[in-house]
């Protein structure tokens, strides 16, 4: 993708020097367009030797003047400028070009994200405020501020996000195809009752299928969300149906398998479910217990058995030998796709806003992502539902 970075006059201007060599190294072109004043923080020369393009700042300065913003606005397929101050989101929202950077953002018709970085009072100001919700209604994105200490010494929101962040979110704009289809996602950890006040279940919170959804809905896909525990709120958009025990999700899923165009199922199912639920509350007595498990059906295998155009994905949890056990269950279940995570390690699995996969596919390709948000892993998921 051909980047056009735009710098402005902030102390955080230095981020936006890792900010392009991150963008460089997934492989997108970049040239930068910084203001006056961004020069007098960071120099021109490194910004042109870390995206390995000319940096334009002056509009009149070439000996030979062409019209640079025009050519750079129609070149880029995405426009950043990260950080942006106060002045720039003030200078868009009203149209004015008076430097190379607002006249070739008024000149393009790509795409346009703005990281503002600024005091926090200047951020809080209502002019800000409202030229920020200007451009937010013309849809502009705007990546929020974090939180933090400021340079003026001040603690609060204005920071501009680290830049691995930033970059993460420009990745996932490049991510979003249209998903023009009828998806199936379960979610969520299946609850076995043992007696009216006390079940089985397991550490899933649903995080990853929900983000899913929330993605799906929003790249114009059919989402059905079949949901066991999970105390998160249901996307705008889905058709929501709530299933508690692994039976009551068997049956769920199967009723709508043969809409729907795939089926996600990043469910944790219970594997077992208890013999003979206890109609009353079990009353503490011998010093040993002993319930009788019976095996759940495998959901997705039945799936596997049955399935005609649907593209199934399935999830593998694991915590030793990730990808043999993911591999076979790829085989067994007769998945299209397996998504393989160590639940063991830190920034993955369960509770995590974050996950670390590895996509295999049933011809054997292996894909390593790196470390990323679960909506954002969400993305990639969704994606190998249209590439391949
Ligand atoms: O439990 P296991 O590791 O085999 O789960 C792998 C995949 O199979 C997951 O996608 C899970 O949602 C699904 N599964 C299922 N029915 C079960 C157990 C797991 O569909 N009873």
């Amino acid at each position: 993708m051909k980047i056009l970075l735009g710098v402005t006059g902030s102390i955080a201007a230095y981020k936006a020097v890792e900010i392009t060599s991150r963008l460089k190294k997934a492989g997108n072109e970049v040239k930068v367009i910084m203001t006056a004043n961004a020069t007098k923080f960071v120099s021109k020369r490194t910004f042109a030797e870390i995206s390995k393009n000319a940096v334009s700042v002056d509009m009149f300065s070439e000996p030979d003047y062409k019209a640079e913003h025009i050519e750079l606005a129609s070149w880029a397929d995405l426009v950043l400028i990260a950080p942006a101050t106060a002045n720039i989101i003030a200078k868009i929202a009203n149209g004015i070009a008076d430097d190379t950077l607002s006249t070739t953002i008024l000149a393009t018709k790509a795409p346009v994200i703005i990281c503002p970085a600024m005091n926090t009072n200047m951020l809080s100001n209502t002019a800000t405020q409202t030229n920020l919700k200007t451009l937010t209604q013309r849809g502009i994105e705007i990546i929020e501020p974090a939180t933090g200490i400021l340079a003026c010494q001040t603690v609060g929101k204005g920071r501009l996000p680290e830049p691995a962040e930033i970059v993460e979110k420009i990745l996932n704009h490049q991510n979003k195809k249209p998903l023009p289809m009828k998806l199936l996602v379960t979610a969520g950890a299946t609850i076995e009752p043992i007696d009216p006040v006390r079940y089985i279940t397991n550490h899933s919170t649903g995080r990853m299928g929900y983000a899913i959804a929330t993605q799906a809905i929003k790249r114009g896909a059919e989402v059905i969300l079949i949901s066991a525990k999970a105390e998160l709120q249901p996307p705008e958009g889905v058709k929501f149906i709530k299933a508690e025990t692994a039976l009551e999700m068997h049956d769920k899923v199967l009723e709508h398998f043969n809409s729907v165009d795939a089926v996600i199922m990043t469910a944790a199912v219970s594997d077992y479910r208890v013999k003979n639920i206890s109609t009353q509350k079990i009353k503490k007595s011998a010093d040993t217990l002993t319930l009788e498990l019976v095996k759940n059906p495998d959901i997705l295998k039945e799936l596997g058995k049955v399935k005609t155009k649907q593209k199934l994905i399935g999830f593998a949890a694991e915590t030793e030998n990730l990808l043999e056990n993911a591999q076979r269950k790829l085989r067994e279940k007769n998945l299209d796709f397996i998504v393989a995570n160590n639940v063991t390690q830190a920034g993955a699995g369960f509770a995590a806003d974050t996950n670390i996969a590895t996509f295999i596919s049933k011809t054997g390709q292996v894909q390593n992502l790196p470390k990323m948000s679960k909506l954002s892993l969400a993305d990639e998921i969704l994606n190998l539902l249209i590439e391949r």
